[in-house]
C-alpha cells in the first residue's frame, strides 16, 4: 500500500485500470434490499434443509413443501427494491464499464435497479415467475398462487408436466445458454467484482476464478471472508451498499 493509500483506494485504483469488468454477485447484494442469505448465521439454509431438483420431481409432497415454501418466504420479504449495491453496479454498467452481471441471485433487483436484461447472466434462474419443466410454458407467480391457494395441489401445466419456479434447484442442470454466457463475460473480462457470495457453491463461483486464471484482476467485497480472499488483488469487507457506493462515488 503506497502511503496513506487506503484499501478503497486501492480497490478504486483496480477499478478505473479496468477497461471490462464483470461483476458476480451472490445473496449478500441482496441482504440490504430485505432478502436473506443462505450462509451466514441465520441464513436460510440454517432454517431449511434445500429441496433438491429429484425430490421435487419423484414427491408430490416435496412439490408442494416446495410451492408453499416459496409463498411463505416471498410474503415474509414482501416487496423488494434494488439497495445502493444494486445502483452502484447499474452505474457501471451504465458508463461502460461493467460489460456483464453475472448473478447467482434470483431476485431479479439487478434488472430493477436498471441493468439491462441482455446484460444480466442469471446462473440460478429467476424466481419472479414459474415455468413448465416439460413444455417450458411461463405462468404468472399470481396465477400458480391462486391455483394452490385454491386446492394445496402442486400446479400442474395444461401439458401435464409440473410447474415449478423459475430457479435452478441443488440437482437440477444449469442453464446452458447462462453458463456460456457466464464464460464469454468472464474470459473477456480484465476485472471481475465479486459482491457478496461465500464462493462456495459450484459451478457458479468457478467463474471468478476462470476470470482470474485468464489474467484478469479479482476485487472480492463481502461481510466474510471467502476462500478466494488469499489469492484477490484487493479484499473489502463490509456491506456491498455502502462500500460500492464509496468505489462508484466518481463514476
Ligand atoms: N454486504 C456484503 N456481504 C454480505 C452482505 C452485505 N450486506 N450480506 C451478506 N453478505 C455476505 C455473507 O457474509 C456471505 O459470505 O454474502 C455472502 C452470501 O453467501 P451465501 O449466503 O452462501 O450466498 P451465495 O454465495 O449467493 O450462495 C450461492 O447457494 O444456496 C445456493 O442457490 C443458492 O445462489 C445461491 C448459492
Amino acid at each position: 500500500m503506497t502511503g496513506t493509500e487506503t484499501i478503497i483506494g486501492r480497490a478504486r485504483r483496480l477499478l478505473q485500470h479496468s477497461r471490462r469488468a464483470v461483476v458476480f454477485t451472490g445473496a449478500g447484494i441482496s441482504t440490504e434490499s430485505g432478502i436473506p442469505d443462505f450462509r451466514s448465521p441465520g441464513g436460510l439454509w440454517s432454517r431449511l434443509r434445500p429441496i433438491d431438483f429429484q425430490e421435487f420431481l419423484a414427491s408430490d409432497d416435496a412439490r408442494r413443501l416446495a410451492w408453499q415454501r416459496k409463498f411463505e418466504l416471498d410474503d415474509a420479504v414482501g416487496a423488494v427494491q434494488p439497495n445502493a449495491g444494486h445502483l452502484a453496479v447499474a452505474r457501471l454498467v451504465a458508463a461502460g464499464r461493467v460489460s456483464h452481471v453475472i448473478t447467482q441471485n434470483i431476485d431479479g433487483l439487478h434488472q430493477a435497479s436498471g441493468v439491462p436484461a441482455e446484460r444480466v447472466i442469471e446462473l440460478h434462474g429467476n424466481g419472479t415467475y414459474a415455468v413448465c419443466l416439460t413444455c417450458r410454458a411461463r405462468y404468472t407467480l399470481a396465477d400458480i398462487r391462486a391455483r394452490f391457494d385454491a386446492d394445496g395441489a402442486a400446479p400442474q401445466c395444461h401439458c401435464g408436466g409440473w410447474i415449478k419456479s423459475g430457479t435452478v434447484s441443488f440437482g437440477q442442470a444449469m442453464p446452458a445458454f447462462a453458463m456460456r454466457a457466464a464464460e464469454a463475460a468472464a474470459l473477456a473480462c480484465d476485472l471481475c467484482i465479486v459482491v457478496g457470495s461465500s464462493l462456495q457453491v459450484y459451478p457458479a463461483a468457478g467463474f471468478p476464478e476462470l476470470a482470474q486464471r485468464h489474467g484478469a484482476g479479482l476485487l472480492i467485497v463481502n461481510r466474510e471472508p471467502t476462500p478466494r480472499d488469499g489469492i484477490a488483488d484487493v479484499v473489502l469487507h463490509g456491506e456491498a451498499g455502502s462500500l460500492l457506493a464509496a468505489l462508484t462515488a466518481d463514476v
